[in-house]
């Protein structure tokens, strides 16, 4: 069995995961009582619950500590102290089992565990807390000509098999969006699912719609918003409109990358699709280009370790492994930067 480790941000996650079967997924999430995240207190957090998630999460699976092949742990990419949190506890666990570690993205296994829902080649919409991207995997020798706002981008467009970055945000991450619209109106983090709730009692105000090429931005709304709120404007017409407009956007970009890149299949991942609006936003626009559409089960889309796991066992069967002190963090690493040497 592979053991994953989550431990990016908020979510101390563990899963088990044999022949890419999901044998227990157990999370323990840091809640700020107030405010966002504070990236100590969250490993604080993990240090405290991971011993208690770890063995609730092998007792669940039904697996002995000699039935442990490798833990995979998300060391890329992140908050540092989280990062550090989880890298270490998966060190002692690995060193005590005498079994190697495989690092993942956790980006990268947002978008894996989207796959294990049947899609072969999709186009993926990521909508997480920190990351909003459109993605799509490209083979080594396939050239495809890259829509090139972010100079980052271009450069990383080389020869390799990788997943390809075709549109992103270009300040905040769409959860990060609302959940500091959220805090703004005195909704705790996560903000998320309170905010849908209240979309449902809301009506349309035109909000800052700004989709630029094939990339989004979400200040200009959020400022708007907060300036509407002050003067008066409800939550409820403000969380529906919001919808509306952030996740129009996402959906305009996702067609358009199925366009360019004639795939067929659309995946979700990331907390944000979670939504239920944007995934009917998601199905409608595929049903009227004859796309099918694949979304994971909600703890699927959150952060959890059944991801880590489950990417991690790909990995590990494509033959890589590392002792444990060859792993270090990568606080930074990017979707597109990963070599993607599993397919
Ligand atoms: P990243 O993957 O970029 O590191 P993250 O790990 O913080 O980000 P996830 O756990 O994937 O993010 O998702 C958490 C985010 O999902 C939060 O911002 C939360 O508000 C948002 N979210 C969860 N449920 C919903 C919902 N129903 N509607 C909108 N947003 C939601
Ligand atoms: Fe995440």
């Amino acid at each position: 069995m592979i053991i994953g480790i989550e431990t990016t941000a908020h979510t101390f996650g563990v899963g088990v995961v044999h022949n890419g079967k999901i044998f227990a997924n157990v999370k323990d999430m840091y809640k700020p009582l107030s405010g966002g995240i504070i990236p100590n207190k969250s490993a604080e957090h993990h240090k405290l619950v991971a011993d208690n998630v770890w063995n609730d999460a092998l007792s669940k699976a039904g697996c002995s500590d000699s039935d442990i092949t490798a833990i995979a742990v998300s060391n890329a990419p992140g908050l540092a102290p989280c990062l550090h949190a989880g890298l270490n506890f998966a060190k002692l666990k690995a060193k005590l089992l005498g079994v190697p570690l495989v690092p993942v993205n956790h980006c990268i296994a947002h978008l894996e565990i989207g796959q294990s829902v049947g899609a072969s080649d999709p186009v993926l919409l990521y909508a997480s807390g920190a990351n909003t991207q459109i993605i799509a995997y490209t083979a080594a020798s396939k050239s495809h000509r890259m829509p090139s706002s972010l100079k980052n981008r271009e450069k990383l467009a080389g020869a390799s098999s990788k997943y390809r970055v075709f549109g992103e945000t270009l300040d905040l991450g769409v959860g990060n969006f609302i959940d500091t619209f959220g805090r703004h109106v005195g909704i705790p983090f996560p903000a998320g699912p309170a905010l849908e709730g209240k979309a449902k009692n809301g009506k349309y105000i035109e909000l800052p719609y700004s989709i630029k090429g094939m990339d989004v931005s979400f200040s200009g709304m959020q400022t708007k918003m907060k300036q509407l709120f002050d003067k008066g404007v409800s939550v409820e017409d403000l969380a529906f409109s919001m919808q509306e407009t952030a996740f129009a956007m996402l959906v305009e970009a996702s067609e358009r990358a199925l366009a360019h890149t004639g795939k067929t299949e659309l995946v979700l991942g990331g907390g944000v699709a979670c939504n239920s609006r944007l995934q009917e936003m998601c199905r409608l626009m595929c049903e009227s280009r004859g796309v099918k559409m694949f979304c994971p089960a909600k703890e699927f889309l959150v952060d959890n370790g059944a991801m880590i796991a489950y990417t991690g066992e790909l990995l590990f069967n494509s033959g890589i492994k590392k002792k444990p002190e060859d792993v270090e963090i990568n606080a930074r690493e990017r979707t597109d930067m990963v070599d993607v040497s599993w397919k």
